[in-house]
């Protein structure tokens, strides 16, 4: 069962920005060099830390910055998220040793449908564990901790089959903090071509780890971009390759990585990715709540940080509600055309056990998925065509 909630909002003028002939034609003169030659040629470019040895993992997004002045370090992100709890802590969180194939066949298939060279289910075991060790160690998310990656929430949506459909039309869609790729992985499984498929993530060493994983390096044909901030204004501004550049976008639990004050900022600047057309959108999943007015808590799981007077305090953290995340996606684009607005929410399984370790911490919450999805029904009011 499920329940949602759909808005439209007005249009509104507003004219500003509009895509150079030059960036455009840096633009097409870049892809060209990715396109047709590799990555690898584009890779001459790349900041050294960059990790070239597999294809298609790319890292500069400006068409502004040059090799020098782009570095790992770079992201000149106007919010300052607080770091991530210490390992003990997260890990007497978060760990679920085994990983939950049997919760999860549609995980399990996509691995078989990579590598038939493991049909050994404790082998596949094996290198899941290692490889999910592996990632732990570069951040100790809870969704590392709790194998929360090998549930798509890309195929929650009832516009699955449309989104897979539009790549094979020759659309494209950018996962913005796609972590290692699975959904991107998973479209591919179900008959989307790779070349549509953009990867990005501000952390570039998960990449090589999703190639040890699926061992795609010569079929896949997508993109890879790290060191890509949503924060970051040279991500999407004038100048950035990736402005007004995609069909879709999707941010699998993303947006509650942000406090709920910079979420609607979050929303704003994903919009500026997305092409001005009409029918481009952006959709995803975040938690959730069954709660009418949505869910706020202090989050003691993540580190104290400091707020605007100073004072050491707790960062809030949202679960939204179906009316909540309307309202929130209204407000990232109010004054930027008119869009239909979709929220919608679906029980969580309480059964699967790291999901149950997930809502016992937070047993308060109510959870659910929050499956949103906003699509333009106007083209953009800010771009003249
Ligand atoms: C909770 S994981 C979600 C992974 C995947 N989308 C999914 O549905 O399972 C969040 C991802 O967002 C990335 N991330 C965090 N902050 C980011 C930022 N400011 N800009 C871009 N990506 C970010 C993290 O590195 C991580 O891969």
């Amino acid at each position: 069962m499920s329940s949602s909630v759909r808005q439209q909002q007005p249009a509104e003028a507003v004219a500003s920005g509009r895509i150079s002939t030059l960036v455009q034609s840096i633009y097409r003169s870049l892809r060209r060099r990715i396109g047709k030659n590799g990555p690898k040629n584009a890779s001459k470019n790349l900041p050294k830390e960059t990790p070239t040895d597999s294809p298609n993992i790319l890292s500069r997004y400006s068409s502004r910055k040059s090799s020098k002045n782009s570095s790992r370090n770079s992201s000149k992100s106007s919010l300052k998220l607080p770091s991530l709890i210490d390992e003990s802590t997260a890990r007497s969180r978060y760990w679920v040793e085994e990983p939950p194939i049997n919760n999860h066949p549609d995980a399990v298939a996509l691995i078989r449908h990579y590598r038939a060279d493991i049909e050994d289910t404790d082998r596949m075991i094996r290198l899941l564990k290692e490889i999910r060790l592996k990632a732990w160690k570069i951040k100790h998310y809870p969704c590392v901790g709790q194998w929360l990656f090998f549930k798509f929430g890309m195929t929650e949506h009832a516009i699955y089959p449309e989104v897979i459909e539009r790549l094979q039309q020759g659309q494209r869609i950018l996962d913005m903090g796609c972590f290692m790729g699975f959904d991107g992985r998973k479209l591919i499984a179900d008959g989307a071509p790779s070349e549509g498929i953009t990867n990005m993530d501000l952390e570039d060493r998960w990449f090589p780890l999703s190639f040890e994983l699926f061992k795609d390096e010569d079929t896949f044909k997508g993109e890879f971009f790290g060191d890509c901030d949503i924060n970051d204004p040279e991500l999407f501004e004038e100048g950035s390759i990736h402005r007004h550049r995609y069909d879709m976008i999707y941010v699998g639990y993303f947006i509650h990585l942000f406090p709920p004050s910079h979420q609607p900022k979050i929303i704003a600047n994903l919009a500026q990715l997305l092409k001005p057309d009409t029918g481009s959108m952006i959709f995803g999943n975040t938690s959730g709540t069954a709660k009418e007015n949505g869910y706020l808590m202090k989050a003691d799981f993540g580190p104290p940080t400091t707020n605007e007077k100073g004072e050491t305090v707790r960062p809030d953290f949202m679960f939204h509600s179906t009316k909540t995340i309307v309202d929130l996606m209204a407000r990232g684009v109010k004054g930027d055309g008119e869009w239909d607005f979709t929220g919608e929410q679906s029980p969580i399984d309480l059964d699967l056990s790291p999901t149950k370790a997930y809502a016992q911490h937070f047993k308060d919450v109510e959870l659910v998925n929050m499956n949103f999805c906003m699509r333009r029904t106007s083209p953009s009011s800010s771009l003249a065509h």
